[in-house]
């Protein structure tokens, strides 16, 4: 068995005969002496072999890759290389044997490889030998320790749930597995364990947690994979300050174990309603500050049509400030801001900036002195600051001026790198409208407790229903969230039929979850985070392929293994399954 990480040899070991493994990372042949750097998954270690060793012709026959065994002598270099922990010494190799070949490589393993994505989704195991993936998945392991370790120690049971599940109406679209027992039937790949999590509560497990994989068949982005892992967990007998303390603890321990970082706790709290306020976001980034602010009182009785249009239409006129950025910023800037809000929606961008003589922009000559004095008050406003304004209906500013904000913060370089800001994000809308669906839909999803104010407005007012939901959110990623759920039948049924569900649909597609309830069902609460998500923040990636093992692309194929992929027609008749068009690619 190997033993030694070739990475930890230092001048401590002088003397010592070793024996190593590992692959060549490097060969430099010098005409004589020939060194080797010889890596593992801990680092590297140099290896020397000199013209008169017997090993020399195999030596100088080595490729990068090729796997070998050394038995060899600590010695102290003549020329020392202190940026590495082994620079001080090498090996003078005493025995060498060739373990196995490499074929020529597809890429060089090395840092900053610039080779196509796909190229290293292709080879991923190679892929995994360059620091850059192998660091992130160590990272990966010691996050999941901690986790682990946490709910050990606070008395949280692990407990595996199904991964052949019911197809559950709700939520994003399901991966489905056909059965071959039930001709025509099938069962869906969990999107989370939520369901089960909530009958180990009715089951009385009370503390429950699991590092579970979830599947979603769901459009991608740089944050989300179709198979993606949650840390979740499930507490009966608490309510959302007990669910949100044991996170925090959780929390904690991953920064300080992983990151040597003491997160100050309790961590912040806002109200959804004022996140999408200020930031335009219910996962605001809070690493810089870039308020919006609203503007609206300036120009309610203003002639200035865009904006009171906007106003007298139930709309509002908001603003962000870029500060001290005037100079920064040229008409034709301004311009690709422009385009860029109107990505959201927003059908322009007003702006003016404040200089030495007065203000200048597209709107300037539309802003009386008023204005002016009114809007230096309330965005405090100084020379050389340039105002970016959207007037439309709420959402559209909100969403157009949040993802401006972000624009700009990146822009301007206003986020400290390894800066972390947390935050949760509470009171989430009961209901959102699904304009697909033409209905109100569950925002968080159908179990989730409503806030005690909003029975009153279930039916009539679904839009004014908030629930006891949470997210923690940090450096504007929504890295986990959860709820207390509805425990008592009745309130259950009320909700399902809240979201347009007719009994038969209750039975059919919830009736087993359902009467469940009906056995003394404890009050519970929980939570899940995105591993996934987390490993990317302390990693500080913003590519979560980057810290899965092994990754689907964004278009969900796996190029490793090439699949999806055709299976035998005899596969199919097995399962009933006949394909009814040409495929396509
Ligand atoms: P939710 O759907 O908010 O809640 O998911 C919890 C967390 O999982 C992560 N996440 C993802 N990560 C990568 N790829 C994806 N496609 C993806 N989707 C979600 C996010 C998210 O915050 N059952 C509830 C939790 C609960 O109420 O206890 C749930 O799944 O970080």
């Amino acid at each position: 068995m190997k033993l030694i990480n070739n990475g930890t040899l230092t001048i401590k070991n002088l003397g010592q005969e070793v024996t190593l493994y590992g692959w060549v990372q490097k060969k430099r042949d010098l005409g004589g002496l020939i060194f080797i750097d010889l890596r593992d998954r801990s680092g590297y270690v140099q290896l020397a072999v000199r013209p008169e060793n017997e090993f020399y012709s195999l030596a100088e026959s080595l490729k990068s890759e090729y796997v070998i065994k050394v038995i060899g002598k600590v010695c102290e270099r003549e020329s020392k290389n202190l940026n590495i922990p082994t620079g001080e010494i090498e090996i003078d190799v005493l025995k060498l044997e060739l373990i196995n070949k490499s074929s020529d490589l597809p890429f060089e393993i090395k840092d900053d490889v610039n080779t196509l994505e796909d190229t290293r989704l292709k080879y991923r195991y190679l892929d995994i030998r360059r620091n850059e993936i192998k660091d992130r998945l160590v990272m990966r392991s010691k996050i999941s320790k901690a986790f682990r370790e946490y709910f050990y120690d606070n008395d949280f049971i692990e407990v595996e749930t199904p991964v052949l599940c019911k197809s559950t109406p709700e939520g994003a679209r399901d991966y489905l597995v056909p059965s071959r027992t039930y001709k025509g039937r099938f069962f869906a790949l969990p999107q989370s364990p939520q369901l089960f999590k909530q009958l180990l509560m009715v089951g009385g497990m009370e503390r429950y947690f699991q590092i579970a994989k979830c599947y979603r068949d769901e459009d991608l982005r740089g944050d989300r994979q179709p198979e993606f892992t949650q840390v979740d967990v499930e507490m009966s007998f608490v309510n959302q300050d007990d669910v949100i303390n044991v996170c925090e603890g959780a929390i904690k321990k991953v920064f300080k174990d992983v990151k040597g970082i003491d997160i100050e706790t309790p961590i912040m709290r806002m109200k959804y309603d004022d996140a999408m306020s200020f930031y335009g976001s219910d996962k605001p980034d809070l690493r810089f500050d870039m308020k919006i602010n609203d503007i609206s009182e300036v120009f309610k009785d203003s002639d200035f049509q865009v904006f009171r249009g906007a106003i007298d239409n139930g709309g509002c006129v908001n603003a962000i400030v870029a500060k001290d950025c005037a100079d920064k910023y040229s008409r034709k800037d301004i311009d690709k801001l422009t385009d860029f809000v109107k990505n959201y929606k927003a059908k322009g961008l007003a702006w003016f900036k404040l200089l030495e003589d007065g203000v200048n922009g597209s709107i300037a000559k539309a802003l009386t002195d008023d204005n002016i004095n009114k809007l230096k008050d309330i965005l405090g406003l100084e020379v050389n600051d340039l105002v970016l304004i959207v007037a439309d209906k709420y959402s559209t500013v909100k969403t157009s001026l949040g993802a401006l904000r972000l624009k700009l913060g990146k822009e301007l370089n206003l986020i400290k790198k390894g800066d972390y800001k947390l935050l949760w994000v509470t009171d989430f809308p009961l209901f959102e409208y699904s304009e697909e669906e033409d209905r109100y839909i569950a925002c968080h999803h159908p179990f989730t407790m409503p806030r005690e104010d909003a029975m009153e407005n279930l039916f009539d007012h679904p839009e004014k229903c908030y629930s006891v939901a949470y997210d923690i959110v940090i450096n504007g990623y929504e890295s986990g969230g959860g709820s207390i759920r509805i425990h008592d039948g009745e309130m259950q049924d009320t909700m399902f039929k809240a979201l347009g569900f007719t009994e038969d649909k209750i039975r059919e597609k919830f009736g087993w979850f359902v009467d469940a309830f009906k056995y003394g069902t404890p009050p519970h609460g929980g939570f899940a985070l995105g591993l996934d998500r987390w490993v990317m923040l302390l990693s500080e990636t913003d590519n979560i392929r980057d810290v899965i093992a092994f990754p689907k692309t964004a278009s969900a194929a796996d190029l490793m293994c090439e699949c999806p992929s055709d299976v035998d027609m005899k596969q199919l008749d097995d399962l009933g399954i006949g394909i009814l068009e040409e495929k396509k690619d």
